[in-house]
């Protein structure tokens, strides 16, 4: 076995795990974009497809022929260097190209693509295949939470499967960790796979500090919710409020009150809430009013990761108090894929730990997540620090 053929196999299963989350949808299902920033499913399998075409076989595989000239425009999505695109927003409005079309456009690249690596490569293809075959697995996660939308959202809230288990229970008490003062290096440092925002590695100096052992739960987060947390200003950002009201939030998302008991929306259809497992679906507004509520703060994503090796993560992404900024000796890459991270780095706060939808070999303690403060649609929670 090379690494060829361990990355060939990597491939290979990235690309049937995408298709075996779509499994259960039904036809309608892969077309609907009910929020901007939720894809229809349709489009996640043919953009993650593009991408080995676009970077890979376009470029790299003389004799490869291209599936449909038009799927460059339909399935890039923000790549300025590649030329023009659908807008974001009208995603959900392409009956065309069908499923099915999709479906073989993906058989077509994945063959494509394991023929010309038998053959023939090199370490630049290499490095472009294992950052093709990451992206894709963001994607898969992407994938998954924009089902749970796109199937929350439906007012006859169908279920997607029961197979899936997206609540844990804490495995242990809540504890205060407590952190020494001094230096810590931050950001990747093996060889292993990392995306360029994770490097350069770099030193920072960290005054003492705890951070909890455990996440916030469910139980936690209602009592906040009784205590009148979503109506005391004094808790909350002056954007954090307008959001609150321009939006008339009261819970996190999914959640439903009936007859006084707290139900959310899960694969498994409409459940009630269970207590002690991690609140989750929460903007990072609503991590942040929290925290003040019980006289404490988020972590930044420095604190986060040099305490991340004394507690259990995985189960959600962990809002940070930290803003999504270059490391110091940032440097993008060259060319089209200069644009995966880099120009995303303003008005994002950091999500550390990875989550329960998060695929298998994606997490590590270094993974530098972002998304926009009001966003709630990943499988986001909180963890305090003081
Ligand atoms: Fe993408």
């Amino acid at each position: 076995m090379n690494l060829t053929d361990s990355l060939l196999d990597f491939f290979l299963e990235t690309r049937e795990y995408t298709e075996s989350i779509c499994k259960p949808l039904e036809i309608e299902d892969y077309v609907v974009q009910p929020s901007i920033d939720v894809s229809p499913p349709k489009w996640h399998l043919g953009h993650t497809t593009w991408f080995f075409e676009e970077f890979i076989l376009k470029p790299y595989a003389k004799s490869y022929s291209i599936f449909d000239v038009d799927f460059s425009f339909v399935f890039n999505s923000y790549y300025e260097t590649v030329g023009k695109r659908v807008v974001r927003a009208d995603r959900g409005n392409m009956s065309r190209p069908s499923v099915e079309k999709v479906y073989a456009y993906r058989n077509h690249v994945t063959g494509a693509l394991k023929s010309f690596l038998e053959k023939k490569n090199s370490k630049e293809v290499l490095d472009i295949l294992e950052i093709g075959i990451h992206h894709e697995k963001q994607h898969q996660e992407l994938l998954l939470t924009d089902i749970k939308y796109i199937l929350g959202n439906n007012p006859l809230l169908p279920k997607y499967t029961k197979n899936f288990k997206e609540h844990n229970s804490l495995e242990r008490a809540q504890e205060w960790v407590p952190m020494e003062e001094g230096i810590y290096e931050i950001g990747h440092k093996s060889t292993d796979f990392c995306y360029d925002n994770e490097l350069g590695r770099h030193k920072v100096y960290l005054h003492s500090y705890a951070i909890s052992n455990t996440l916030v739960t469910n139980a936690e987060y209602m009592a906040f919710i009784e205590a009148g947390g979503y109506q005391k200003f004094d808790l909350w950002h002056a954007e954090g409020w307008d959001w609150v009201n321009r939006e008339q939030i009261s819970a996190p998302l999914y959640w439903h009150i009936i007859d006084g008991i707290w139900h959310h929306y899960t694969y498994n259809g409409l459940q009630k809430i269970t207590t002690e497992t991690p609140v989750t679906h929460l903007s990072y507004f609503e991590a942040f009013a929290y925290a003040q509520w019980k006289g404490c703060r988020l972590p930044t994503e420095f604190e986060w990761e040099a305490a991340q090796h004394l507690f259990a993560w995985g189960q959600r992404w962990e809002w940070t108090e930290s803003a999504y900024l270059p490391y110091p000796n940032y440097k993008k890459a060259d060319g089209a894929l200069g644009e995966y991270n880099g120009k995303f780095m303003v008005n994002q706060k950091v999500l550390r730990g990875s989550s329960v939808a998060t695929s298998s070999k994606h997490a590590r303690p270094t993974y530098r997540n972002f998304f926009q403060t009001n966003l709630r649609w990943q499988f986001t929670g909180l963890r305090l620090a003081k």
